[in-house]
């Protein structure tokens, strides 16, 4: 169920980077500066000094390009279910290390300190003939990301509280952000919304729990 929904959205991605060659419309973004607003986010909450990083859905590695600029001694991953958006990210972005993986069906080694997934929470996986199915599979998505981690989590959804409303044609799906929220505090205590930034996107930092 899981591998069908990742295929489409893998055919999809592939179909963009036919047409519109390597760049932000590649990856579904509306602009590099969509992008980038997204990943200021992440820095505003989070140290990445000395942090072996693991990026889901890195696409072109734009975030580890980033990182490894403004960060010392940053280790950084990038994984993609894409194998085109891998082969030019490790012509990008020569510092980090990269594989062709479908972070939902296959084993990721490895233990990172932050996880992060930027855009990778925002399709409209059935074509949205099942609104909750969208819900679960995003639910499902953070609870393995989060298992992924011994710190911290953080990734962007489009989305807001109440649940804008959603276009049954399209590939993006906006989520209730609280109800992401709701579940993320099933997980951990320790989460941040950021929620401020954009009228349809949210942020979420979820830190593991020293015992
Ligand atoms: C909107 S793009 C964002 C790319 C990158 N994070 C950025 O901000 O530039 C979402 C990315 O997630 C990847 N992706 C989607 N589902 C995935 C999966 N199950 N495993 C690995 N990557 C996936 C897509 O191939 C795509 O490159």
């Amino acid at each position: 169920m899981i591998k069908n929904k990742t295929n489409q959205s893998n055919k999809l991605y592939k179909k963009n980077l036919k047409k519109h060659g390597v760049g932000p419309k590649a990856l579904l973004w509306k602009s590099k500066g969509a992008a980038h607003q997204r990943f200021r986010e992440f820095w505003k909450e989070i140290d990445f000094t000395d942090k072996k990083v693991l990026d889901i859905g890195c696409g072109f590695g734009e975030m580890g390009k980033f990182l490894l600029k403004r960060y010392k001694g940053v280790d950084y991953s990038g994984i993609d279910i894409v194998p085109e958006f891998i082969k030019e990210a490790k012509i990008q972005v020569p510092g980090g290390k990269f594989e062709v993986i479908d972070f939902l069906n296959e084993k990721i080694d490895g233990s990172y300190d932050v996880v992060i997934a930027s855009g990778v929470l925002n399709s409209n996986s059935e074509g949205n003939k099942i609104n909750g199915d969208n819900m679960n599979y995003r639910k499902n998505a953070i609870t393995k990301m989060f298992e992924l981690t011994t710190k911290t989590l953080a990734f962007n959804m489009l989305g807001a509280h109440p649940q804008p409303k959603n276009d049954p044609t399209s590939n993006i799906w906006y989520a209730d952000s609280l109800e992401i929220v709701k579940h993320c505090m099933s997980l951990t205590r320790r989460v941040v919304l950021r929620a401020n930034y954009h009228p349809r996107d949210f942020t979420i930092i979820m830190q593991k729990i020293r015992s």
